[in-house]
Parts: structure tokens; C-alpha cells; sequence
């Protein structure tokens, strides 16, 4: 049985308008599945859809399932916030592209991050506090109690992300949604937060949503992926097919791009080497 299925799922706004129509697609557990698109393609409200967070005024439609430990598949479409605050974290977890947006600018890290774990876990005094350096070390970050006793704007972007990554993975997610993660950051920190989240979701046999418009990023870290163009699906399948024989003529596009680009950095390494 799959730990997500998304199917027939559609998003109308306010206005009538429809951003997402009949999107299907299913994410099994342990796995990784990536969804790609343009700006404005519908990624970002496909991942508010499967959490149950659309803005105010959308309307969803079809069907959106999570396998739920001791509930079994569970609906999330038409959802009440109760059911869907029980699984937020829990069961689905999401990481956003800028990290200022999952913290409080108010709030030092450390308070935070000890949030989901008090909640979830129900721990208080010194073992919350252990935890929240464990939770800071887990994510890579030197000087965990620095980073702490840190307001938000005193650290990096890049560390940042780390700490939105370990609020994020507080609860043990099954499934954690990744929504282009690393497109706020410089180059460098890209590739480490990528590592980084490659090596979470492995140790912690997670299944990852990655979400990303960059056909190389989101096809190295995934085995499955989605080409998403306005709000449709125009193609999908396994990594190495999609890449070695796209169909569709937006699909060919982004392997042409990505190859031509891959190309470009090879010329670049030779002329570096002569
Ligand atoms: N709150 C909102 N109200 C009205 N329309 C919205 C809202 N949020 C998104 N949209 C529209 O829905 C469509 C899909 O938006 P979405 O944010 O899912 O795109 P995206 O693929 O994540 O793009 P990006 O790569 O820029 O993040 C766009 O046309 C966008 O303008
Ligand atoms: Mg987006």
C-alpha cells in the first residue's frame, strides 16, 4: 500500500481559476518521488494540498490519502484542522525554500526546536533540552548550543535551513516534503543541505517529495519524477526513463537544457584542467 496517493487532485482559486487539474501520483513508503515544474507550474500547492495548508479561499478537489499508522488510509481532502494538526509532523512533514518562513524571528532556535519535540514526544527540563542539541547536531551544525541561544537573523541561511530541516524531522516523519529546499541558498551551501537531506531521509528510511525546477537537482536525489506545466501532469515515471527518453515536448526541453548545461560545466573543467 502506498503512503501517499494523490489522485484526480484538483485546485481551483477564489476566483474560479483552476492551477491544478487532475494531478495522480503515488509515493510509496521509503521512497523518493520528485516533482518538476516551472515557476508557477503548481508544485508548491501540490505540497499545501497533501498538508492540508492551502490559502484561505482555495478549494480542493479529488482525493489526497496517507497511510496512517493505527488509522489506515486517511483522507485529507475536505479534512477538519483537528485530524489534520494529528498528522502535521507526524505523518507529513514539509521543509520550505526560504527557512525564514518556518521560523519565528522572535523566538531564539532553541525554543523552536524544542516545540515539536515537547508536543510530540511529551519531553520537559534537561531531557528536552538534550534533545534539542541532538536534534541541532543531528543537522550538522557546530556549536549547537550557539546556535540555540540564537535569534534567527544571528545565524546564517544556511544554518537556517539545517535547523527548519531538524524542526522538520523533530517527529519522525514517514513522508517528508521538500519544497525547493536549497533555491534561497549560494551554490556551496546547495550541495551540502542536499547532502544532508539525502543522508536524513536514507538513515531514517523516510519517502521524500522533492520539489525543485532544476531537472538535475531534483532527478539525483529522487527515483521517481513528475513534470508538472500549469497545473498539469505532462509526464512521469522513473528517473533514468524520463531522463533517457522524454516524450513530452516540455520534458525534452529540461533534458536538453540540463544536458546542455552539463555540457557547458565539462568544457569549463577541461579548459580548467589544460
Ligand atoms: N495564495 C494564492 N492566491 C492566488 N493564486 C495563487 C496563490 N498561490 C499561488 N497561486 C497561483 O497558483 C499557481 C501555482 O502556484 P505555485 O506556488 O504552486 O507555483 P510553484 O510551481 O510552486 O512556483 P515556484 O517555482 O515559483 O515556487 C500560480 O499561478 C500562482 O500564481
Ligand atoms: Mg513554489
Amino acid at each position: 500500500m502506498s503512503l501517499l496517493e494523490v489522485a484526480g487532485l484538483g485546485v481551483r482559486s477564489a476566483d474560479g481559476r483552476d492551477l491544478i487539474s487532475d494531478l495522480s501520483f503515488t509515493v510509496d513508503a521509503g521512497t523518493r518521488f520528485g516533482l518538476i515544474g516551472e515557476s508557477g507550474s503548481g508544485k508548491s500547492l501540490t505540497a499545501l494540498a497533501i498538508m492540508g495548508l492551502l490559502p484561505p479561499g482555495m478549494t480542493a478537489s479529488g482525493s489526497v490519502t496517507l497511510d496512517v499508522p493505527g488509522r489506515g488510509r486517511t483522507e485529507i481532502v475536505g479534512a477538519g484542522e483537528r485530524l489534520l494538526n494529528r498528522l502535521r509532523g507526524r505523518t507529513t512533514s514539509v521543509v520550505f525554500q526560504e527557512p525564514l518562513t518556518a521560523l519565528d524571528p522572535l523566538m531564539r532556535i532553541g525554543h523552536q526546536v524544542a516545540e515539536p519535540l515537547r508536543r510530540a514526544q511529551g519531553l520537559r527540563g534537561r531531557a528536552l533540552k538534550t534533545a534539542v542539541t541532538a536534534a541541532l547536531e543531528e543537522v550538522r551544525l557546530a556549536e549547537p548550543d550557539r546556535i540555540a541561544r540564537a535569534y534567527p537573523h544571528e545565524i546564517s541561511g544556511g544554518q537556517r535551513q539545517r535547523v527548519a530541516i531538524a524542526m522538520a524531522l523533530a517527529c519522525r516523519p514517514a513522508l517528508l516534503i521538500a519544497d525547493e529546499p536549497t533555491t534561497a541558498l549560494d551554490v556551496t551551501v546547495q550541495a551540502e543541505i542536499l547532502a544532508l537531506l539525502d543522508g536524513l531521509v536514507s538513515a531514517h528510511s523516510m519517502a521524500l517529495l522533492f520539489i525543485g525546477h532544476d531537472l538535475a537537482v531534483v532527478s539525483g536525489i529522487t527515483d521517481h519524477v513528475l513534470i508538472l506545466k500549469d497545473g498539469k501532469a505532462v509526464e512521469s515515471g522513473a528517473v533514468l526513463d524520463v531522463v533517457n527518453a522524454p516524450r513530452h515536448p516540455y520534458a525534452r526541453e529540461l533534458v536538453g537544457s540540463a544536458r546542455e548545461l552539463d555540457a557547458a560545466l565539462d568544457r569549463l573543467g577541461e579548459g580548467e584542467r589544460s
